[in-house]
């Protein structure tokens, strides 16, 4: 059980009031998440103390802030369960670890008619980088699939193994969706992999999972797996690449400069040794180091602990949501299928405009197509209303969340204005929403 009041000490912002002294109640936690004052010191603590740029220096500074770095390396390693720490390349964010996948792989692996497979339920950031290999491939020489979700907002399984053939060569999926909260059977995926007789890489956008559940790249037994520094307590500007080393060292460098090489003539160049090979200029030192105390504070709160607290969260708040019979709630029903995540809309109020009447009362959600287009046309809507929640979330903030809302459709009176029907909303994604048809509304009530 988590000392939720205690632990939310740890964050300043947490405690701050928002217009006429409302608390802040944070639901945005899928988009970014708060950070503890340990891993804030840590940044003060590395620009007072000892900032210096790594891997090159011999003075004291140098080798201080090279330490520090590669020991977050290590612990990286650990938290993920990586067989080693050259299994572990530090990036901008999920979306560069993405698109370095994208650009190294297709240069090193893939050759005309190979096909990649992704899911219906992927965030842009593991669509368009492959969208950009196949168009730097030529549009007609790489095939891009997509598994589907089913009724259930979950992965059509016996789908992927129709899909997969000899010329699939990389299926890349989200191991839980930004949007339905969805969470994806990676060890399944893998084993339906092996039991094919192809052998095609599986990547896993792990943005919306290695925050909040213990993972092991060991165990899901992938190929390579992404995930941001500031989606669980670190800070902005640090993402994870975990790669299996044999294919590491066998992938193009993305990106050439300094840090990435180990010789460079004026014929040409030797890449460095992985990881370093695909880190080129310098890193973003700080924040990396800074990204460590995150893991730290994560490690003693325990991923355990992070998951049973958010589950129960999440059945509360859905539990709660019943009494809106007109709201279209998107995911699995089954809320230990989609931890944390909960995505609405209303065919007559545009999800902004919910958006905005809350943040009036101090609750931020986000609202939008949440950089899933494709998935939101799966769903007929043009936008949905998302609440995500963290392990400093409480049970006192859902009730201020649930009772925004109902100011919020109290004041589009819309119960008056249209009530889905028990069987629409409990149909598949296509119940009655539609984007194109939503009435919307300017709120100007600030
Ligand atoms: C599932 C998923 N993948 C990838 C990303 C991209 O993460 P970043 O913006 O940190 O690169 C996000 C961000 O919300 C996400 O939710």
């Amino acid at each position: 059980m988590l000392d939720v009041e205690k632990i939310r000490k740890d964050f300043k912002i947490l405690g701050r009031t928002i217009w006429d002294n409302k608390s802040l109640v944070y639901l945005d936690n899928a988009a970014t998440t708060q950070k503890p004052s340990s891993v804030i010191n840590t940044l003060i603590n590395y620009y007072e103390n000892y900032n210096a740029n790594i891997h090159r220096g011999v003075h004291k500074l140098a080798e201080e802030a090279t330490t520090a770095y590669e020991e977050v390396r290590q612990k990286v390693k650990n938290f993920i369960g990586a067989s080693s720490n050259e299994e572990v390349v530090f990036t901008r964010n999920t979306t560069e670890s993405i698109n370095l996948l994208a650009y190294s792989l297709g240069e090193s692996f893939l050759k005309s008619g190979d096909e990649i497979l992704l899911s219906e339920m992927e965030h842009h950031s593991n669509i368009v980088p492959w969208y950009m290999l196949r168009d730097r491939k030529g549009s007609k020489s790489i095939k891009i699939k997509y598994i589907p979700i089913n009724k259930n907002y979950e992965l059509d399984y016996s789908s992927l193994k129709k899909l997969i053939n000899r010329k699939t060569k990389i299926i890349s999926i989200t191991h839980k969706s930004n949007v339905l909260g969805t969470v994806n059977d990676i060890k399944k995926i893998s084993r339906i992999i092996k039991s094919s007789s192809h052998s095609p890489l599986l990547v896993v956008d792990a943005a919306q999972s290695a925050p909040h559940m213990k993972l092991s790249f060991k165990d899901l037994k992938c190929d390579f797996l992404a995930f941001s520094s500031h989606k669980m307590c670190g800070p902005t500007g640090v993402g994870v690449l975990v790669g299996k080393k044999d294919l590491f060292e066998k992938m193009s460098p993305f990106l050439g400069g300094g840090e990435m090489i180990r010789k460079v003539t004026f014929e040409g160049f030797t890449p460095n040794d992985v990881p370093w090979k695909f880190e080129a200029g310098t890193p973003n030192i700080a924040d990396v180091i800074a990204f460590g105390s995150a893991l730290d504070y994560l490690e003693k709160i325990g991923l355990e602990n992070i998951y049973e607290h958010e589950l129960k969260l999440t059945e509360y708040t859905l539990n709660k949501l019943k009494k809106f019979n007109f709201l279209k709630i998107y995911g699995p029903k089954e809320p230990d299928k989609r931890v944390g995540i909960i995505t609405f809309s209303n065919p007559v109020v545009h999800p902004h405009d919910i958006a905005t009447i809350l943040d009036q009362y101090g609750v931020a959600i986000r609202a939008g197509h949440h950089c899933a287009q494709p998935l939101m046309k799966k769903l007929s809507v043009g936008a949905t209303a998302r609440a995500s929640f963290y392990f400093y979330n409480t049970f006192e903030e859902i009730d201020i969340f649930i009772d925004a809302l109902t100011k919020a459709f109290d004041y589009f009176a819309v119960g008056a204005c249209k009530e889905l029907k028990k069987d629409e909303r409990e149909k598949d994604g296509n119940a009655n929403i539609d984007g194109k048809n939503a009435k919307q509304f300017t709120t100007t009530i600030r």
